[in-house]
């Protein structure tokens, strides 16, 4: 049971580290060799086996732009947010996303370049929309990055700090 177990923590650690995505599209007409090739362990055998039809996740490249024009450089995951970003990359913005995410505060406002910002795949909420107002420097392409969820067409993206927040929760 420790065998299995281990193999399959080995295979995760590899899938994490993948960022192929594997479709199951177009594998209908391969055959089986070609599809999975010569499987020489049984920790490669289940590899491939999670590997084949799973979308594995893709990193996504951000750059965060400082009021100084320091650029900082930091990878995303399809599926994570801006400020999941900026926590997870250990980046240093002084006050930046101080509620979590909760849309209550504003200090994860982020401005776009005007053809980034008609491409988000969403339109700000009401609720978005109200906090924005409160924010410091606001521009018209201006979001929240706590609400701004990466997709992979994202990847290369630059965004600019304000020099000025507003923790709206403060006032
Ligand atoms: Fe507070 Fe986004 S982190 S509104």
């Amino acid at each position: 049971m420790a065998y299995v177990q281990n193999i399959v923590r080995c295979s995760m650690k590899a899938l994490t580290r993948n960022t192929t995505i594997v479709s199951t599209k177009n594998l209908s007409n391969i055959s089986h060799r070609q599809r999975y090739g010569k499987i020489n362990s049984p920790s490669e055998q289940l590899l491939r086996t999670f590997s084949v039809g799973t979308v594995l996740q893709e990193d996504v490249r951000v750059t965060f732009l400082r009021a100084n024009g320091e650029k900082i450089q930091a990878k995303g995951k399809v599926g994570d947010t801006l400020l999941d970003v900026v926590v997870n990359s250990h980046i240093d913005l002084d006050g930046f996303g101080a509620c979590e995410g909760t849309l209550t505060c504003s200090t994860c406002h982020l401005i776009f370049k005007a053809e980034d910002f008609e491409k988000l795949p969403d339109k700000a909420s009401d609720e978005e929309l109200d906090m924005l107002d409160l924010a410091y420097e606001l521009t018209d392409t201006s979001r929240l990055g706590c609400q701004i969820t990466l997709t992979k067409d994202m990847d290369g993206l630059e965004v600019k700090v304000p020099a000025t927040i507003n923790d709206v929760r403060s006032a």
